[in-house]
């Protein structure tokens, strides 16, 4: 059960806020009834019905608490090379790469700062996640800024980023994006995973203020201008529950070739 075998460290308003809220919720509803105050107490039964619906979304759907899963098997189809997870925080997205790709390796780059939702944001509990996951020999941890990445130009052949450059200033998503075209190599694949303000998102977190890059809200003109103003070329996009992806590559001049939709929006 890989919700018991992982810890990602996301603070318990993600991952228990909806269950906590629908314990309340039902003690309310029950509470109302038995006093007789029958509509208020039906006005609790539907918001323990959304707090119900709101922890499956979050830790199933969403998967907070699970690894992502690769959305698109065009990524790294040859099944292996040096792959570069860049913000990999507690390792949801090295894991996406080191398990649908067994034969790949992954660095995963992280400032760990401590503002991004996962508690105690270290090395240890992304290396323990990749140990859980049979993995770890495949990954390295380099502590740095993926605005100004520490590694040679050309070092990787493919890289992912999930739900870490959205949290930038539109000025640093440009650096980072052109650090990412100098770090892979020619025609080498980038997975972007952005949040996708959808509706899974308008129904879990409805008051859900995302910062950073547009506000949270998922552009993809936008985020398609600054991949290719990185000399990227988008040649997939589509989405996931919460998520918008772009399969990009480095340093190519063709125009978008695949536009897919994963039908949750
Ligand atoms: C919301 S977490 C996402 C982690 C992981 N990719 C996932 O999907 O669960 C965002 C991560 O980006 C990292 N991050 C933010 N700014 C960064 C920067 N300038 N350089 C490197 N990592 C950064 C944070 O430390 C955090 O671990």
């Amino acid at each position: 059960m890989d919700l018991l075998r992982y810890d990602f460290g996301y603070e318990w308003p993600w991952t228990w806020g909806h269950a906590i809220a629908a314990l309340v919720f039902t003690v309310c509803a029950v509470g109302l009834y038995r006093a007789r105050w029958r509509r208020a107490g039906a006005v609790f039964a539907l918001l323990a019905v959304w707090a119900v619906a709101g922890a499956v979304i979050v830790n199933l759907v969403m998967r907070f608490s699970l690894p992502i899963v690769l959305p698109t098997e065009r990524f790294l189809a040859a099944g292996e090379g040096r792959v570069l997870d860049a913000g990999a925080g507690s390792g949801r997205s090295a894991l996406m790469v080191l398990t649908a790709r067994p034969r790949a390796t992954v660095t995963a780059l992280d400032i760990f700062g401590a503002e991004y939702g996962i508690g105690g944001n270290g090395p240890e509990r992304l290396v323990a996640n990749a140990r859980a996951a049979g993995a770890d020999t495949r990954l390295s941890v380099t502590v740095g800024d993926m605005r100004a990445m520490p590694f040679e130009p050309a070092s990787f052949d493919g890289a992912v980023s999930a739900f870490a450059i959205d949290h930038l200033s539109r000025g640093d998503v440009e650096k980072t994006l052109a650090e990412m075209a100098r770090v892979l190599r020619p025609r080498g694949q980038f997975l972007l995973l952005v949040i996708n303000q959808d509706a899974w998102v308008r129904t879990a977190l409805p008051f859900f203020v995302h910062h950073g890059y547009f506000g949270g809200r998922a552009y993809p003109d936008r985020w398609r201008a600054g991949l290719e103003h990185a000399n990227f070329t988008v040649v997939e996009e589509g989405t996931q529950p919460g998520t918008l992806y772009f399969l990009a590559e480095n340093g190519t001049t063709s125009g978008t070739s695949g536009k897919t939709d994963g039908g949750h929006d």
